[in-house]
């Protein structure tokens, strides 16, 4: 193996960054179940921006919270990190799934995208995107420019499976009726998602997951926060605006967007350089939520980086007893 692999080893900001997604997954818990999405949402924000604030970088949120007069917190265009280290941006989701947090269901993540400054898609108004996710085997293969039939009879040729056996991952929304069927139609399944297409996209580019693919509309922050996770999974994304109210379109076409123009991970971040840490919140296919056992809390997180092409699993064991501390400092 080259030795410049291993002279010039130098810092991986996701190994730092991931005690903030840990922190907004255990301040999140004691909301999981019970009903109330934006107090889930808080402690989950709070709990990160106090944890960016001591990692060495220059972050600017461009995807955020929203904009500042409506988010007090992480919203766009805030600096987050100590004001030391390299410029970035970033993108943050302290819950990814909070109304599944908030009903005490699966699959809710805490979730962080960086790459280097100025890099990343700035969504401004544009709420939802038409989104195509899966594995390196997709490159070259699967396109938005083709039909649902196409994707999935090239992906399983590709892959060397029947289409038979593939499975695509979906938000379950009435918006979404004719894409199952026509995923149905052309003889593969669906896993149909509550909420949470970060994970799913994720999974879909996974080597080791059952999902093949993750397709249809979700959140255009959510599309770019993928992307930096699948140029560190080398997997394909693209994505297309797709704005779902006649405000949004109206917005989206003032700004000088083109809807019909397909998106490349590429055009979702420019950097080559990303960073993207995942903690779970609640269980679910991708991540174990946070779990209390006896005096401790375990966290699992996944922690990517694009430049090395690393993924971690970090396992973290916390002393429930300086939770309880810090709770008791901040309460003065
Ligand atoms: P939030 O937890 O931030 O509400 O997002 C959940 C989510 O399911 C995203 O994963 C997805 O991209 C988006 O909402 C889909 O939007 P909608 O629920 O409006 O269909």
């Amino acid at each position: 193996m080259a030795d410049t692999v291993f002279q010039h080893p130098d810092r991986n900001l996701a190994m730092e960054l991931v005690r903030a997604t840990e922190a907004a997954a255990i301040r999140a818990v004691p909301f999981i179940g019970r009903g109330d999405k934006n107090a889930a949402d808080k402690a989950a924000v709070d709990a990160m921006r106090t944890f960016l604030g001591t990692v060495a970088f220059d972050g600017v949120v461009v995807i955020g919270e929203g904009e500042k007069d409506e988010a007090p917190m992480l919203f766009n265009g805030e600096h987050v990190g100590n004001g030391r280290g390299p410029s970035c941006d970033i993108a943050v989701d302290p819950i990814d799934g909070t109304s599944l947090t908030a009903a005490g269901r699966q699959n809710a993540l805490s979730v962080i995208a960086v790459a280097d400054r100025g890099t990343m898609y700035d969504p401004v108004d544009a709420f939802y995107m038409d989104k195509l996710v899966c594995g390196p085997e997709g490159k070259g293969v699967v396109s938005l420019a083709q039909s649902m039939g196409d994707n999935l009879r090239e992906l399983a040729r590709a892959k060397g499976k029947d289409v038979a056996d593939m499975v695509v991952a979906v938000l379950d929304r009435p918006r979404h009726a004719g894409l199952i069927d026509e995923i149905r139609s052309a003889g593969a399944g669906t896993r149909l998602m509550l909420d949470g297409d970060v994970a799913g996209g994720i999974n879909a580019a996974r080597w080791e997951s059952r999902i093949d693919m993750c397709v249809g509309v979700g959140g255009t922050p959510e599309g770019v926060i993928t992307a930096c996770a699948i140029k560190a999974l080398d997997g394909f994304i693209e994505g297309r605006l797709n704005p779902q109210s006649a405000d949004e379109h109206a917005k989206v076409v003032a700004a000088g967007h083109d809807l019909d123009r397909i998106l490349s991970v590429h055009d979702l971040v420019t950097s080559d350089n990303t960073y993207f840490v995942a903690t779970g919140v609640t269980d679910g296919g991708l991540l174990d939520g946070v779990r209390r056992k006896g005096p401790l809390i375990r966290t699992e997180s996944l922690v990517l980086r694009s430049k090395t092409g690393t993924a971690r699993r970090v396992i973290a064991e916390h002393l429930a007893s300086k939770w309880l501390d810090r709770d008791a400092e901040r309460a003065g």
